[in-house]
């Protein structure tokens, strides 16, 4: 008895010990909880300000915004996270799926922090919730002998691509082409970039990953199944589980790109050029990434005068001569010169096109941080017929209108047509000849220039229907936009055609089979948010199941 009492006192003595955890024998608020569930679950043993922050914390504002990107998500009005937790090794995210189920606290995941809606870090379901933010778990690990590599949600793309190119001139890796993107939340949901039509997108080119599940338990490839593992890549991020890390297959570059600019302004033939490109930009040499920035500029005859400037931004994964010759036969309306064009390396066209000063070193991009933030809103279509210049000229009068518009069209075909719809849940593959992104930005807080700005693009959406992609009007889901509907309900038995709406703009007929996996992986519904893939209530799984079983 005596020698078993005392092992139970050692044994506690060396549990109090251990964990500098234990608040008081009063722990109220979900934040204390949390924390202690947390070093109950893991081997966490830190004091709570390392990793933990709560509104009353100095520096729980710091650490808010550090990766929040759009904000109009920032704005006082919008919810705060009750907490936010971030954890430095895996443990301790299961530890969190498993504290925030225990606590019945709504779970947010950010790596990143670029969605568009602010959806990692906000959220609209009136419910109480924590934030778990991956920034610490920023790992990544590159192999030159086998052409891969692994890098851990946190890490940004920029860090990515600059660990390949430390390590080879000829490697790399086809993802966004802003550098201060997650890994996590980025590839989820798609990831294109300069490289796509050569190579497909981030999602056609990992080949692992690790999980955490919604029982807190990690998965890899192999113990997830090939089902879920389609579902996670780009099934949108944050309904399946949270990413830990995803496995890359690299891709073989050229030691010389070439990247060039060129402008064309309404008053030098922007029209009719434009108007020829999207004859061209899906069918020209795959190597070629030709995209085009349309804004609002200054006239530079009229003071006081605006028009639209289109700017073909561009990268060729080959010399300038090649390009020139392609250029010249495809596409001589543009006029590309020798002059335009700059040949480097890959990494330094990385740094080209996300918009960084000529001559900027690349270990710029170890800092992880975005290069601008401002207020916006967006939205995209994909476009699948040539817009005549009736069109274009109607889209010109509308911008002209805006203070602060940006349109981003962005060239398909090459290898996006060549993976059919339903090899990964995204579905804009053959047929997509270019996809539009509409930005609309701000620069201050104020709540009726922001209702101002939003209208501004909703009209412009509504105009651009009839040059869209139809039934459905797709949508890409990384350019989160919540007009489309969202899940307000996740009880509802309606939800499901609910979210059916804005399920196939972004999904296609991918959109019931994601619902079938989230049913089957999470069928508590645990990974929820406004645009979280559903699950089918039971009656209709039952109804279901019944109906496949009479064939
Ligand atoms: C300035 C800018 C430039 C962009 N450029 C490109 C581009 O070139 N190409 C392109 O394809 N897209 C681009 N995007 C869109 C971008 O891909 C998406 O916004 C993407 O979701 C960002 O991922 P994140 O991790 O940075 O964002 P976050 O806000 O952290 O996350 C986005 C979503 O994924 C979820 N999520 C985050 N981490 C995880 C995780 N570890 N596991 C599961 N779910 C998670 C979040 O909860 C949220 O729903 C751009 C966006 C911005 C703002
Ligand atoms: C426990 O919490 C309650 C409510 O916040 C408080 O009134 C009480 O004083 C606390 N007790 C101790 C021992 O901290
Ligand atoms: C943590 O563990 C202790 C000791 O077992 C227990 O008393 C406490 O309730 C737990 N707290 C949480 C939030 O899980
Ligand atoms: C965080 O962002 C908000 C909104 O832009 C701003 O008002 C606040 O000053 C910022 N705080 C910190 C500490 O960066
Ligand atoms: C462009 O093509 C024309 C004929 O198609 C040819 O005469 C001209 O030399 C070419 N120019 C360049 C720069 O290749
Ligand atoms: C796409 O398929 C076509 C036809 O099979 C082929 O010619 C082309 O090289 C492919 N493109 C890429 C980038 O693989
Ligand atoms: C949804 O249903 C569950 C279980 O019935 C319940 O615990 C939860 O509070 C409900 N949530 C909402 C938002 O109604
Ligand atoms: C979670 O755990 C429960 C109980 O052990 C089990 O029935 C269920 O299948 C698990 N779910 C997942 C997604 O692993």
């Amino acid at each position: 008895m005596a020698s078993s009492n005392y092992i139970m006192v050692s044994f506690f003595m060396v549990v109090l010990w251990s964990c500098c955890c234990v608040l008081s024998d009063n722990t109220t608020t979900t934040p204390e909880k949390f924390y202690q569930c947390i070093c109950n679950n893991s081997d966490f043993s830190e004091p709570f300000p390392t990793a933990f922050f709560t509104p009353n914390d100095d520096t729980f504002n710091t650490i808010l915004n550090s990766t929040a990107q759009n904000l109009r998500c920032l704005v006082p009005s919008v919810p705060k996270p009750e907490l936010i937790f971030t954890p430095m090794t895996e443990p301790h995210v299961q530890a969190a799926v498993i504290c925030a189920k225990q606590l019945d606290i709504q779970l947010r995941v950010r790596s990143g922090g670029h969605d568009y809606e602010g959806i990692s870090y906000i959220s609209d379901m009136g419910s109480p919730f924590v934030v778990v933010d991956l920034s610490k778990l920023r790992g990544i690990n590159v192999d030159v002998e086998e052409n891969t590599a692994w890098a851990q949600a946190g890490a940004t793309v920029g860090e990515v691509y600059y660990r390949i190119s430390e390590k080879s001139k000829t490697l790399g890796f086809p993802a966004g082409l802003c550098t201060s993107l997650g890994v996590g939340g980025h590839i989820t949901g798609g990831a294109y970039g300069s490289m796509m039509r050569k190579f497909g997108l981030g999602v056609d080119n990992v080949i692992d990953a690790r999980i955490a599940n919604a029982n807190g338990t990690i998965l890899d490839r192999k113990s997830m199944g090939e089902d879920l593992f389609w579902a996670i890549r780009r099934g949108g991020g944050a309904s399946f589980g949270i990413i830990l890390s995803w496995k890359m297959k690299l891709v073989t570059v050229p030691s010389t790109v070439t990247c060039f600019t060129v402008a064309k302004t309404l008053e030098e033939g922007a029209t009719k050029i434009l108007y020829k490109w999207q004859q061209v930009a899906d069918k020209i040499d795959d190597g070629l990434f030709m995209r085009v920035i349309i804004n609002v500029v200054d006239k530079k005859e009229v003071k006081g005068e605006r028009t639209v400037q289109t700017a073909y931004n561009s990268v060729f994964l080959g010399s300038a001569d090649t390009l020139l010759q392609i250029m010249n036969e495809s596409f001589p309306e543009l006029g590309l010169t020798q002059k335009d064009c700059t040949e480097m390396s890959w990494i330094e066209s990385i740094l080209y096109i996300a918009g960084y000063p000529t001559n900027t070193p690349p270990e710029v991009l170890l800092q992880g941080k975005s290069q601008f933030k401002n207020y916006f809103k967006a939205k995209s279509d994909f476009v699948r017929q040539p817009i005549p210049e009736t069109g274009l000229e109607g889209l010109w009068k509308r911008l002209l209108d805006e203070d602060s518009p940006l349109m981003i069209w962005n060239p398909y075909g090459g290898m996006m047509a060549n993976i059919s719809e339903s090899e990964t849940p995204f579905p804009h593959r053959k047929g997509v000849i270019f996809k539009i992104q509409y930005l609309t930005l701000w620069s201050q807080p104020d709540q009726e220039l922001a209702t101002k700005h939003v209208d501004w693009i909703r009209k412009l959406y509504n105009y651009m229907t009839s040059y869209a992609s139809m039934f459905p009007r797709e949508a890409y889901v990384n350019y989160r936009d919540l007009d489309l509907g969202m899940n307000k309900n996740v009880n509802s038995s309606s939800s499901f055609a609910q979210a059916s709406v804005w399920g196939n703009k972004y999904f296609k007929n991918n959109f019931n089979r994601l619902v079938q996996i989230k049913t089957k992986v999470d069928p508590e519904n645990f990974f929820r948010h406004e645009q979280s893939i559903p699950v089918l209530p039971p009656t209709f799984t039952r109804k279901r199941k019944g109906k496949r079983s009479n064939h």
